[in-house]
This record gives structure tokens, sequence and C-alpha cells, in this order.
């Protein structure tokens, strides 16, 4: 039986990218979409997309297996609450939450539903935080200065990226606690200490997301990029969380690294 979704923010960039994938799923069924703005009637042809003030009677109506968001965080809060108290399965790829927000979600979602959520749904970046780690791991006692630089379209709304922030999260637990995350440099910075992590936005164009880390030592530097051709990268990792969280019984927040774990074992 094909797997019913719903789809917030089926009128954006991700949104969209993630509706098209679905049409194209043959074990996937797009029951309804949410969106404030609507979408383009050729995006979701036959697919009826509603306001989210409609979201509690609508997902009570066509009773979806799974409920994606690619919103904005305020906005990711409140639909969580309400896929939650509908035990409706969850996969969250929006960015950009407060301690706050991430709290209130991890309530909402704890004894009520299983959820995975991410701030980066490719397998490719998936694979990059192990290799970043890996470095960093080999690295940390020879002191190499690590950097990190994000790039994305002119349109994102929040900088760092949730990936950039993650990225330096993962190298500090290796680097061991005393690291501090500098955004950006301006003016007379003085000298760089050792135990920075530089974080650097760069908005531009049409970019769908570069990430780079750079570890630089003396005489030579090692990077690591992931570049994202297009929003399929993201969708593809998308179906396969819907595909896989709407197996799991247990509630709880699980990862892209415990997905990919048990994917990898077979
Ligand atoms: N996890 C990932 O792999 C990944 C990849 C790319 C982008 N993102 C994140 O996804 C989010 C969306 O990015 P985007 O580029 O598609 O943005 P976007 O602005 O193009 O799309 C967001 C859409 O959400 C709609 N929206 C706003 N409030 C809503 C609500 N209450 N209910 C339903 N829809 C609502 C907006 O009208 C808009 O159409 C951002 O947080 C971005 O950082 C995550």
């Amino acid at each position: 039986m094909a797997i019913k979704v719903a789809v917030a923010g089926a009128g954006g960039r991700m949104g969209g990218q993630v509706v098209k994938s679905i049409l194209e799923s043959d074990d996937m069924e797009l029951v309804t979409g949410f969106d404030p703005g609507g979408v383009e009637e050729e995006i979701a042809p036959g697919v009826k997309i509603s306001s989210p003030d409609e979201m509690e009677n609508v997902l009570k109506e066509v009773k979806p297996d799974v409920f994606v968001d690619f919103t904005n965080a305020t906005a990711a809060v409140e639909n969580v609450k309400v896929a939650s108290r509908n035990k409706v399965k969850l996969v969250v790829g929006t960015t950009g939450f407060s301690e706050e927000q991430l709290k209130e979600m991890e309530n909402a979602i704890k004894s009520n539903v299983p959820a995975i959520i991410s701030p980066n749904f490719s397998i490719g970046v998936n694979v990059f935080w192990k290799l970043i780690a890996e470095a960093a791991r080999h690295l940390q006692a020879y002191l190499y200065h690590v950097e990190i630089i994000e790039m994305h379209h002119s349109h994102k709304k929040d900088a760092p990226s949730g990936t950039a922030v993650k990225a330096a999260e993962i190298i500090s637990d290796y680097i061991g606690g005393k690291t501090v995350f500098v955004y950006g440099r301006q003016g007379i910075t003085g000298e760089r200490t050792d135990a920075e992590i530089g974080i650097h936005a760069v908005r531009a164009g049409d970019i769908v997301g570069d990430h780079i880390v750079l570890y630089a030592g003396k005489g030579e530097r090692l990077e690591i990029t992931h570049r994202a051709h297009s929003r399929e990268a993201f969708a593809q990792g998308v179906i396969k969380a819907i595909e896989w969280i709407n197996e799991k019984e247990k509630s709880g927040i699980y990862s892209m690294d415990e997905m990919m774990k048990e994917l990898e074992q077979g």
C-alpha cells in the first residue's frame, strides 16, 4: 500500500522539489500539501494545497502516514505540534531553530510519534559529516586551524547554514570543549587563536549549497568539500527518510546517521 504523505511548505523551493519526487515515486501518494502562499497548479496537479490554519482538520480528514516540513523555524515548531498530536510520523528538514524551539519540538514528539530531523538530508553531506570528524580526529594533535565556509543562494533566510553549524559542533566535539565559534571576521581582530573555529556564510546568486571545511597547518591545508548540484540531492534523502520513518513504531527523534547505518547493514 502506498505511503500517504503530507508536505508543509509545498510552494517553496525545497517543498516543491519534495512534492515532485513524491509524485515520481511508485510507493508514495501525496495526499495533501500546506502553504499559506498556495502552489502553482502544475507542481501538484489534482492535490489539494491548504492554508496552515486548516492543518488540524485536514490531517484528521486525510490521515497521512508521514508529514514532511520544509518551511521556517517558527512555522515548523507549530506544524510539528499539530502533526504529533494527530499521530502523523515526521520528516523535518527546516533549519534555523533556537535551543528553545528544538526543545519545544522534542517535547511534542517524544512520546507521540517517530520523527527524523536533519539540517541536511543529502546522503553526500551525511558522509561529509563523517569525513570531517575523521579528519579532525587525526589532525587535532597537530593544532591545525579549522575554518568552515558555506555558500548558498541569495534567498536563504538563516545564516550560517544548519549544515555548517552541525559541522562546527562535530569538530568541536573532537577538539574537546575549548573551542570558540567565530562568525565572520571584521576590523582589527588580532591574531587568530588555536581554539577558534571560523564560520563564514556566502550568499550569492542561485548556489544550491556548498560546504567547505579547511584544516590549515604549517605549509599545507586540507579541504573537504561538498557541493549540491540541485535540490534533488536533498529530496532523494527525504524520500528514503519517508520510507524509513514509516516503518518505525517507537516514538522519538531519529537521525540520518541511524537511518544510513541501518540501510547500509541491509
Ligand atoms: N534539511 C535539508 O536537507 C534542507 C535543504 C535545503 C533547505 N533546507 C531548509 O528548508 C527550509 C525551507 O527552505 P526553502 O529554500 O524551500 O524556503 P522557501 O522560502 O522557498 O519555502 C518555504 C515555504 O514554506 C511556506 N510556509 C511558511 N509558513 C508555513 C506554514 N506555517 N505551513 C506551511 N508552509 C509554510 C512558505 O510560504 C514557503 O513557500 C529552510 O529552513 C532551509 O534552510 C533544508
